[in-house]
Order: structure tokens, then C-alpha cells, then sequence
């Protein structure tokens, strides 16, 4: 009788286990990653897409943009700064992470640093007990945005420059206070901006990046060569046709002209996760100058279209004034480029239009269907094909004819899954539009012509393991003439 209980006994357990893992079987996983990977940090830096850096300092006030170290302190003496002024434009345009510059190569210090009297110190400014960065970082916070330092490596000022071991514990000890004395501090800035007469020294690096990830868990770390953002290469502000998040650390050093084409483009057999912020000023120069004045607004989406749209971060540069706030034209500036911005993508053509892929992962309510790619989320929600889907990999939208058109594509990769799309091209009724390579977590293409309606197919030519999607969008920039060329 225990015999016969038990035996039913085992096969009910059976019968239900078997029943319980074959519902947890329908549900489809998502497909391997493809490495490296983002880190958690690093996907919410990109997906800020622009992040505005203030150059503030004696230069400011010398009309120059290196200063030599051997400017009186006393002419830092900003009438009227308000951090929350800077706050406020930053805010309005979109930017939600501001870095500034708390020393620059000319040594002179925005906070009272206890390391040298170069400093706010030793300026008129409010007497002497001033410190920019307190308020800066007090103006950010209130505003729920982030803040970020800029602390120059070269420093023409101070006397340990050019002694290794001296000048790196100087430089640790500023760290040190600018990474514990004003709260959370998003991405530190290490320039490897450096005049050809300066003094040899060596920087100890691993000493630096220890301590910022030690004192901030959630740092992002700029240098030339990473190791959290790596440079783009070049000062206005363009990222390569082809842009790979991922590269060799290995082969990268700070300050080094011969890698520049290879820091444009990163890397597709990259070992590391090391996207590119695009540096770029709203002026010509860094600091302010009475003289110069804000590029033109198709200027600023040209570097829009080649930085963000190029699976890149904007970093753009609007250097406060002598009387410590951000100019009037350059406000005005930032005012109409968000509205460029929100004009263009704030339409999607896309949107409600029915849209089918060559095959989706899991089958119908897989969780993987080409639907994923118009809501929403960029990140965690996408378009798989299955993996034995034979041929291209496509997803294709009916969007229906009427209506301004559209002459802007945006594609975005799920980056959390790792970079894959190598080559792309879009169709419009089978005929071609343009071809392109990296996608990343943001491409934009814009087209020669407005398109009006159609089947528009978007096929992965190429890629590293299954080609995910995470969003598409069809968009018209009325800014846009295909045929003007702009002078930089
Ligand atoms: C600079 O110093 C490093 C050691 O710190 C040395 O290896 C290098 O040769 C020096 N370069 C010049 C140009 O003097
Ligand atoms: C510059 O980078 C190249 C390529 O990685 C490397 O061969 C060279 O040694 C580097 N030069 C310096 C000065 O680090
Ligand atoms: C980067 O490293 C990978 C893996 O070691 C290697 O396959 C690739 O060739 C390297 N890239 C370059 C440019 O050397
Ligand atoms: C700085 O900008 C503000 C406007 O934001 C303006 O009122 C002030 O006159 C400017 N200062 C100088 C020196 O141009
Ligand atoms: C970018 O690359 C594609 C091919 O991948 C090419 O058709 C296109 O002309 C390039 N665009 C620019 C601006 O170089």
C-alpha cells in the first residue's frame, strides 16, 4: 500500500514538474551577449547623449587659452557669477551632466584647494572664501542633474611640474579633495592636452584611476585611452563613418598623435567596452572671449548628426563669461538647438505603422518581434531574428504615403547585449536609400531626398553574431539641404 502511494505519489511529482518546466520552456531567452559589454554606468552615460563642459578660469579673464601659470590670481574677479544660470541653460537644453574645468593647465584653482595658494585663495572674488566648484556642484544638484570635474594634468604653474614623484602626489592630493569634499562626481576629465616645451614627466595613471574609482564607485573615467570614455581623436567633434564602441586598451596611450584614426573608429575585434565623447566648443575657442561668438545652429547639428548619430556622446563646451555666466547668444543658441532637436525626433513616421521582420526569435509572442523596435525603451526591449533564420536578417515598415515624409533614419542597438551590426543598408520599395557600417546605440542617417511613404526595409548586411534592434525611427529635418557644405 506505501509501495502503490508512493509510486503515485512520484508520478504526480513527475506530471507536475513536467508540466512546470515545459511553461517555463515557451518563454524564449534572450540571446547570448556578444563581448564586451557596457557596464551599468557606462550605458547611462551614453544614454545622455549630450553633456555640456564649462571652460572657467584666468583665461577668462586674460582673453587667452592656455595661460602660462604666471598670472596674478587677483584677476579672477567674476562680477556676478551664478552657478545657477549655467544650471538652467544646461537644463533646458537637455543636458543632464555638466563638467567643469576646476584647473586648467594654467595651475589656477576653482576651489580652495589645501595643497597651493593658486587659487580662488588668493583672488578678490568674494574676498578670498570663495569656491566655484562648491557652487557649481550645489546648482547641479538642485537641478536633479550630475556633475563632473576637470582637473588638468599639466599644470605650468606649479613648481613640483616636471618632478615625477613630487607632482603625482600633488595631483593625487587634489583629486583626493575634489572626489570627497563635493558629493556624487559623475566623470573626471584627464586632459592629454600638453605644449610641445613642456617638462618631461610621467603621470602615474594607475595611481590616478585607482583612486577616482575608489572615492566615486560610479565614475566615468576620461582619458585619451579610457578606461571608462576614450577621446574621439579630434577637437570638433566627429566621430568616424564607422564607429566602434569597443577597442584595444592595449594598443592606446595618453598624448599619443599616432592613434588618432584608430580612436575615431574604434576597434570590431575590441577586447574593451570604451565609447567616444566628441569634445567640441560652442565657439572657436575653450574659454570665453569677448571676440568670438556661438557657431550657427546648422553647425551644431552637422556635429549633432556626427556624434550622436554616430554611436557617440556630444560634449559640448559653453564657457561661462568674465561676469560668470553664460553669454546671451550662446543661451540663445543652446535655446534653438534643442528645439531643432525635439522638431526633428519628436515625429516619428514610424511610429503606429505595421511593421514585420525576416524571422523573430521565440515565434509569435516570443517577446523578440519587430514591434519592439517603435516602443519606447532603447535598451532592453529589441527586435531578434531566430538563429536559424536563413539569409539577410531585415525588419521592414509600411509607413503610408501623405504627410511631410521623411529624411532622417535612426536605427539604435541594444548596446546592453554588446555592439554586433557591422554592415547596413535601407530600402524603400526595394530600391536603395543608403548603406551604412556600426550602428551602436545611436545611428542617424540622413538621405539625399524626402521620402514620402513606402515599404522601408532596413537589412543587416553583416554583423557579429545575431543582429539585434532595439529602435527605429523615421523622422524629417527641415534644417537639412543635402546640398550645402559647411565650413568648420
Ligand atoms: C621623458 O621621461 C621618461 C621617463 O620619465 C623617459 O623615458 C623619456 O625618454 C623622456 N623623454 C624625453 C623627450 O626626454
Ligand atoms: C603610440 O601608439 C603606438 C600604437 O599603439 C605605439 O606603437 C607607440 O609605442 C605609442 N607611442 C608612445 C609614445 O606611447
Ligand atoms: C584587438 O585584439 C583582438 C583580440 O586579441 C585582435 O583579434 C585584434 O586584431 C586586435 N586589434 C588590433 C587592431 O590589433
Ligand atoms: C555675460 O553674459 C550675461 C548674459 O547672460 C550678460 O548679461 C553679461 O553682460 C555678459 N558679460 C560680458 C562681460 O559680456
Ligand atoms: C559612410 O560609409 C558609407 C559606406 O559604408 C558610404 O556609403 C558613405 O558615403 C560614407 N559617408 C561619409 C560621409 O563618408
Amino acid at each position: 500500500m506505501a509501495k502503490l502511494w508512493c509510486s503515485l505519489c512520484v508520478i504526480t511529482i513527475l506530471e507536475l514538474s513536467h508540466v512546470a518546466i515545459s511553461r517555463r520552456e515557451q518563454v524564449p531567452t534572450p540571446p547570448l551577449p556578444v563581448l564586451p559589454l557596457p557596464t551599468f554606468s557606462q550605458l547611462k552615460w551614453q544614454q545622455r547623449e549630450l553633456i555640456m563642459f564649462l571652460h572657467f578660469g584666468v583665461n577668462t579673464f586674460t582673453d587667452s587659452e592656455w595661460g602660462t601659470g604666471k598670472e596674478n590670481p587677483a584677476i579672477f574677479n567674476p562680477s556676478g557669477l551664478d552657478t545657477t544660470q549655467w544650471v538652467t541653460v544646461a537644463a533646458e537644453a537637455g543636458i543632464s551632466l555638466m563638467i567643469l574645468t576646476a584647473k586648467h593647465h594654467d595651475g589656477f584653482c576653482l576651489w580652495p584647494s589645501k595643497y597651493t595658494d593658486h587659487s580662488v585663495i588668493s583672488s578678490p572674488w568674494k574676498n578670498g572664501r570663495g569656491d566655484v566648484v562648491h557652487e557649481f556642484v550645489k546648482a547641479v544638484e538642485a537641478a536633479g542633474l550630475d556633475a563632473g570635474l576637470y582637473l588638468s594634468p599639466w599644470d605650468r604653474h606649479d613648481r613640483r611640474y616636471g618632478h615625477d614623484l613630487e607632482y603625482n602626489e600633488y595631483y593625487l592630493a587634489q583629486l583626493q579633495e575634489l572626489l570627497t569634499q563635493y558629493g556624487s562626481v559623475n566623470e573626471i576629465w584627464f586632459d592629454g592636452a600638453k605644449g610641445k616645451n613642456a617638462k618631461n614627466m610621467s603621470y602615474y595613471f594607475t595611481d590616478w584611476f585607482a583612486m577616482a574609482r575608489e572615492l566615486q564607485g560610479s565614475i566615468n573615467i576620461f582619458s585619451d585611452a579610457g578606461p571608462d570614455v576614450r577621446w574621439v581623436g579630434n577637437e570638433h567633434g566627429f566621430a568616424g563613418n564607422t564607429s566602434w564602441s569597443t577597442i584595444n586598451s592595449t594598443l592606446l596611450s595618453i598624448g599619443n598623435g599616432s592613434i588618432i584614426d584608430y580612436l575615431n573608429t574604434g576597434d570590431p575585434e575590441g577586447t574593451n567596452w570604451l565609447p567616444a565623447e566628441c569634445d567640441v566648443s560652442i565657439r572657436k575657442g575653450w574659454f570665453w572671449h569677448k571676440s568670438e561668438s556661438p557657431k550657427k545652429l546648422s553647425q551644431l547639428l552637422e556635429i549633432y548628426y556626427n556624434s550622436v548619430g554616430r554611436n557617440c556622446v556630444m560634449l559640448l563646451n559653453v564657457p561661462p563669461n568674465t561676469t560668470g555666466l553664460i553669454s546671451k547668444p550662446d543661451v540663445h543658441r543652446l535655446k534653438q538647438f534643442r528645439t531643432a532637436i525635439d522638431t526633428i525626433f519628436g515625429v516619428d513616421l514610424a511610429e503606429n505603422s505595421p511593421v514585420k521582420a525576416s524571422s523573430q526569435r521565440g515565434g509569435r509572442g516570443g517577446g523578440f518581434g519587430p514591434e519592439n523596435v517603435l516602443d519606447d525603451d532603447h535598451i532592453w526591449t529589441y527586435w531578434s531574428p531566430s538563429e536559424d533564420g536563413n539569409g539577410d536578417h531585415w525588419i521592414e515598415m509600411r509607413v503610408p504615403n501623405g504627410g511631410t515624409g521623411f529624411n532622417v533614419v535612426r536605427i539604435q542597438e541594444p548596446i546592453g547585449l554588446g555592439q554586433r551590426i557591422v554592415r547596413h543598408g535601407i530600402y524603400v520599395d526595394g530600391k536603395k536609400l543608403v548603406e551604412g557600417t556600426t550602428v551602436g546605440y545611436k545611428r542617424l542617417h540622413r538621405l539625399g531626398e524626402v521620402i514620402h511613404g513606402g515599404d522601408v526595409r532596413i537589412i543587416i548586411k553583416e554583423s557579429k553574431g545575431l543582429p539585434l534592434i532595439s529602435s527605429v525611427g523615421l523622422h524629417f529635418d527641415p534644417y537639412w539641404k543635402p546640398d550645402r557644405h559647411l565650413i568648420f
